[in-house]
């Protein structure tokens, strides 16, 4: 197993992208053709059958018969780093490789079971303000937006063979590995985490309707400032985190008409909250929704509130998680059991299958930066540990 080509290939894949000079993939853009290409190859070369799905995950399947879905995310955020996502995907082609002639392979892969590689189409949400397109899927929980079909359609899909993408009873497990994307495993001088549960998370978009007009003329008691309003409801929502102990983040603002001597108009926010325990995340949202509704009485205008997804927290497989712990131990690593703050698509799996997540150390824990990074010898442990569960885990 070849953990330099592991990064390579990520590397590789960074080049395609919608922003010259930057890593910016979302759903189904253009550059997502190429990155089907580069992986379909990889993924034919590894002696896999490699098909797109309606949605447009890439999906390469070895061997037969019930099989063990490896998998992540070939998405990014705007001006993302190399590795978010792409990683795990890469990282299930090269165990592929590693298995595909199993005499090869020092102690075999005796279990009848094959492999799916997986990768989603979307994770990020970034297109269109909701998170794991690709993989909802798969669990028969499309996103049927009508934006989202268009997009699909425009990529040369037809969104009438979508529900074909779901998994059916051949698919035992699934694995992903993801960086960590902070800095815990680094804190402890750990190469890997094995991840025990994912928190839950909810986004909605926040809409001020306010009154456009002239910024010289108009008094400052007759305004109706839409932007004015919604930074006092972002104040809110740092205020609001910090007491109850979870995390908001307001990471788009979007002001209409948007001119220095025009009053603004519209002003248009992104929010995405998270907590471990869904009872409180639900609590949390209701408190920003009506705060945004006080604050826009109070300013008379209007606020509109779209509530986009909530993901309820999500424990991994015990049996199976404990299985991963066992590889890492196998791969001379301390199978240290984190919980993850970031949204990944094995969330999503776990609705249908027993789920297991392997982080791996994030340098500096940096992610969503173009400075994300990954240690070649942390990759070669992942990829030992992986080959490790492969070689004991077990369908039920
Ligand atoms: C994905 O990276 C997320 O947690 O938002
Ligand atoms: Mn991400
Ligand atoms: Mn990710």
């Amino acid at each position: 197993m070849d953990a330099a080509r592991v990064i390579d290939r990520c590397v590789t894949l960074a080049a395609c992208t919608e922003d010259p000079g930057k890593i910016t993939r979302t759903f189904l853009s253009p550059p997502m053709r190429e990155v089907h290409r580069l992986v379909g190859r990889w993924m034919s070369e590894a002696g896999m059958q490699v098909s797109v799905d309606a949605v447009g995950n890439i999906r390469g399947v070895w061997g037969s018969g019930p099989r063990l879905m490896i998998g992540s995310h070939l998405d990014t955020v705007p001006h993302a780093g190399a590795f978010d996502g792409i990683l795990g995907v890469m990282l299930g082609i090269e165990l592929v490789e590693a298995v595909k002639d199993r005499a090869l392979v020092p102690y075999g892969i005796p279990a009848p079971y094959g492999i799916e590689v997986v990768g989603f189409s979307d994770e990020e949400g970034v297109r269109f303000g909701v998170p794991f397109i690709g993989s909802r899927a798969l669990v028969g929980d499309p996103v049927m937006d009508d934006t989202v079909l268009e997009a699909i359609r425009a990529f040369d899909l037809d969104p009438d063979e979508i529900p074909k993408a779901a998994i059916g009873k051949d698919i035992k497990g699934y694995l992903e590995f993801h960086i960590e994307q902070g800095p815990v495993l680094e804190e402890n001088q750990l190469a890997l985490g094995v991840v025990d549960a994912i928190v839950g998370q909810a986004r909605a978009v926040v809409e001020f309707h306010g009154k456009a007009g002239h910024a010289g003329t108009t008094p400052m008691e007759s305004r109706k400032d839409a932007l004015a309003a919604a930074a006092e409801w972002i104040a809110v929502v740092e205020k609001v985190a910090i007491e109850e102990q979870l995390v908001a983040t307001v990471g788009r603002l979007d002001v209409r008409p948007g001119a220095v001597n025009v009053i603004p108009g519209v002003a248009r926010a992104t929010l995405d909250v998270r907590h471990k325990d869904t009872l409180k995340l639900e609590r949390a949202m209701k408190l920003l929704e009506t705060s945004a509704e006080e604050i826009s009485t109070r300013r008379r205008i209007k606020v509109c509130w779209e509530q986009r997804s909530v993901q309820a927290a999500v424990a991994m497989d015990p049996a199976m998680t404990e299985v991963l712990a066992s590889a890492v131990k196998a791969a001379c690593c301390q199978p240290y059991r984190l919980s993850s703050g970031a949204g990944h698509d094995a969330m999503i799996l776990a609705r249908k299958v027993p789920a297991a997540m392997l982080f791996l150390r994030s340098p500096g824990g940096i992610s969503h930066h173009p400075d994300e990074r990954v240690n070649e010898g942390d990759v070669a442990s992942a990829l030992a540990a992986g080959k490790a569960f492969l070689e004991t885990w077990r369908p039920a």
